[in-house]
């Protein structure tokens, strides 16, 4: 017997339009899902961006079987399991040499905030307490926890919540459509978006900072792409003034740029790294803080038998998501993966361009495997027409995701050309559709 729609209460979603029109999923596997009546739907979004081998991969699904009948659970505190080290091994060896501790979580939400609260008690055990002031940006996604909706610049998940954390300034984002429109990969201009930090450092003080936080690719605002420049430029004053950077890398993370990691696509190392998402291939929740030695090694004082950090979770490297952690490094590697979207973004970014001059288009953005189209609002009904774009694909059998007005793309890194081809055409008639 199927269920009433009435008693969830979905997240990030159309709740009345949803149960009036339901869109549901049955099964999944590799490039594609399929509905409970039966269609098959291609996946250009990695399910959330997070299924970047493609659905229900043997290796992965085969760990984290045979994990649940063996160790189906190990508390996380006092003590441990050995594929918790396994995987933290393998991230640090991904992640940037200087980056080679490594904490677990269970979403990016809370990657953002054990990397905040690390931030500010990194300063502290150093006797630099005095800073406490975190730094996010105009426009930025961290998630939905307290301390990343304040760090967070996107004004719907914000303005609800009240007054959020205390002492936290955003710098301006690195949107620039005058200059900046139709960029295939980064774009030219706004190195100089970054001195904004300045700015804020001449305002509080920078020795009232303990931290800046951003996505190296601004992904749920719409896909934006970092400036030449711009992230170096950021690593720069954060240098000059001893603040922490900190890259979100909970889309960016695991290839979807062309490396492992956007730090290295981009050529700047963070002092710490967050991920989620991609970790697990999707499969079992599951997020990770990667931090310099340093950081790590500023806490490792004090009586032996004390805890350093006050903090964690029960479900912190919880045995199913470290098993299906290794399995997705595993297969990542075996495929290579991570570098894929480097043989891909040409033919990926030719295609998307090709939308260029469609009915409403007002702007493309690409690197690696991600892209956004960027549509001209319905006049006084914002996002309604990329919502318009999203319901068309899906009834012509085509998955993709919008925010606000803008359509993204960030499909599983096996997606070949002719799935770009079926993503990219059937985007070309629901755009000609809803003009
Ligand atoms: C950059 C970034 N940070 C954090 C998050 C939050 O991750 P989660 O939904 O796993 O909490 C997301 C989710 O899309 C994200 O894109």
């Amino acid at each position: 017997m199927s269920p009433t729609l009435d008693a969830y209460w979905m997240p990030f979603t159309a709740n009345r339009q949803f149960k009036k029109s339901p869109r549901m999923l049955a099964k999944a596997s590799g490039m594609h899902f399929w509905t409970d009546d039966g269609r098959q739907i291609l996946d250009t979004i990695a399910g959330l961006w997070c299924v970047n081998a493609g659905h229900a991969r043997p290796k992965i699904v085969q760990a984290i079987a045979e994990q649940a009948a063996q160790l189906d659970y190990a508390p996380p505190f006092q003590m441990a399991h050995p594929k918790a080290f396994a995987l933290a091994e393998r991230v640090a060896a991904l992640a940037p040499a200087e980056l080679n501790k490594v904490f677990f979580t269970n979403s990016g939400s809370e990657s953002v905030d054990t990397a905040l609260k690390m931030a500010l008690a990194y300063h502290r055990v150093r006797g630099e307490g005095h800073r406490t002031r975190l730094i996010g940006r105009e426009r930025g996604y961290h998630g939905v926890n307290f301390g990343g909706i304040s760090v967070g610049g996107m004004v719907a998940n914000r303005k609800m919540f009240g007054a959020m954390l205390a002492g936290v300034d955003h710098i301006r984002h690195t949107h620039d459509p005058t200059r900046n429109s139709y960029t295939v990969g980064q774009p030219e201009h706004g190195a100089e978006f970054a001195d904004d930090l300045e700015r804020l450092c001449a305002l509080h003080d920078p020795s009232t900072i303990a931290a800046v936080i951003v996505e190296p690719v601004a992904g749920s605002t719409g896909v934006l792409i970092p400036p030449k420049g711009y992230l170096n430029r950021l690593r720069e004053i954060c240098d000059r003034h001893g603040i922490l950077l900190i890259f979100d890398e909970v889309i960016t993370g695991f290839g979807r740029t062309g490396q492992p990691f956007a730090a290295q696509t981009f050529g700047v190392t963070p002092d710490m790294i967050l991920m989620a998402k991609g970790l697990t291939n999707g499969c079992v929740p599951m997020g990770a803080v990667a931090v310099r030695q340093s950081i790590h090694d500023a806490f490792m004082t004090g009586p032996e038998h004390l805890i350093e950090f006050f903090h964690g979770y029960t479900y912190s490297s919880h045995p199913l998501a470290c098993a299906a952690g290794l399995a997705t490094l595993e297969t990542y590697a075996e495929e290579g993966l991570l570098t894929r979207a480097q043989q891909m973004q040409g033919y990926f970014a030719e295609a998307l361009h090709s939308l260029r001059g469609l009915p409403n288009v007002i702007d493309i953005r690409n690197i690696g495997l991600v892209g956004g189209v960027e549509l001209a609002p319905l006049p006084g009904e914002p996002a309604k027409r990329a919502f318009n774009v999203f319901l068309d694909c899906y009834d012509k059998g085509v998955l993709i995701r919008t925010t606000g007005d803008t359509l993204a793309f960030s499909p599983p890194l096996i997606i070949e050309r002719a799935q770009i081809d079926q993503l990219i055409e059937t985007v070309r008639g629901a755009i000609q559709r809803a003009a």
